[in-house]
């Protein structure tokens, strides 16, 4: 499949876990990506995209996101980097919110204002798509996901979402489109850490999703793709849950 050639994409938090499956799902389709993380040990899997000469990883903060030549004909952008909180309300400091707004709100803002900048700054033919952010919200900005106390979290992905649809109206006179994917709970290192050290959450992973599993990374790649390419032409301003049905309510029987 090449229904992305030719195309050059910014994906922030590309080293591993969700955002390491979309850079691989995007270069299997036939796009270039630049990766940018704050890992200095990105995932193998990261740098054989690198040595296959279809990636280029930059150990930077997602404010950095153009800050590359690399990314000349930017076309399209994906705002993975994201942090978790999974504090009690009651318990939750000044320092944990400032943190988790600093990246999964400010920082997706301003980092999609600059790959927008970017994009309208491009010679544009005024017909074929122009450009396409993907933002990652996540199940938590629509219900509750049980086990986990996420209103801090949960609070900065509502964000992404209201912001997916403000942004997506702003911009679709100009050929750019914007949307979000919301996934449930899927098996990352995120979440393998937090069953680690929380091995009750591990019933809700498996329970929680009326399809009585947890998600795979792949199992966001068909929507990424749709959302980035011109299958999706005419789709603008839309949250995409991809949550084994989380959104029509929790599975658990007990
Ligand atoms: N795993 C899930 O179940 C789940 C569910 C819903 C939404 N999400 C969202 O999906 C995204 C990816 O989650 P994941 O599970 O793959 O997490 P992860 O922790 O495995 O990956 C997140 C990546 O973002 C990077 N990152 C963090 N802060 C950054 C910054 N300031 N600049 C650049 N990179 C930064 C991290 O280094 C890491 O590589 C996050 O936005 C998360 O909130 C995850």
């Amino acid at each position: 499949m090449s229904i992305l050639a030719g195309r050059n994409y910014v994906v922030t938090g590309g080293a591993r876990g969700i955002g390491l499956a979309f850079c691989q799902a995007i270069v299997n389709a036939g796009g270039k990506v630049g990766i940018l993380d704050i890992l200095s040990e990105p995932h193998p899997d990261c740098r054989k995209l690198e040595e296959a000469g279809r990636a280029h990883y930059f150990e930077e903060h997602l404010l950095n996101v153009l800050s590359g030549k690399q990314y000349k004909r930017l076309v399209a952008t994906l705002m993975g980097a994201g942090i978790g909180t999974d504090i009690p309300f009651v318990n939750i400091t000044w320092s944990d919110f400032e943190r988790v707004v600093a990246v999964n709100q400010t920082g997706t803002f301003f980092a999609v204002q600059l790959a927008v900048k970017q994009i309208m700054s491009q010679p544009y033919d005024g017909k074929t798509g122009r450009g396409s952010v993907v933002m990652v919200a996540s199940a938590s900005a629509s219900g509750s996901c049980p086990g986990h106390s996420l209103t801090a979290y949960g609070g900065t992905k509502g964000f992404v979402k209201s912001f997916t649809l403000q942004l997506g109206h702003e911009l679709a006179n100009v050929g750019i489109r914007v949307n979000s994917i919301s996934p449930g709970y899927i098996e990352t290192d995120l979440n393998l850490n937090l069953a680690k050290s929380r091995p009750a959450v591990k019933h809700y992973f498996d329970h929680a999703p009326p399809m009585q599993r947890i998600g795979q990374t792949t199992d966001l790649t068909g929507g990424l793709i749709y959302l980035l390419s011109d299958a999706s032409a005419y789709v603008t301003g839309i949250d995409l849950p991809i949550d084994g049905g989380m959104s029509t309510g929790n599975g658990l029987t007990s």
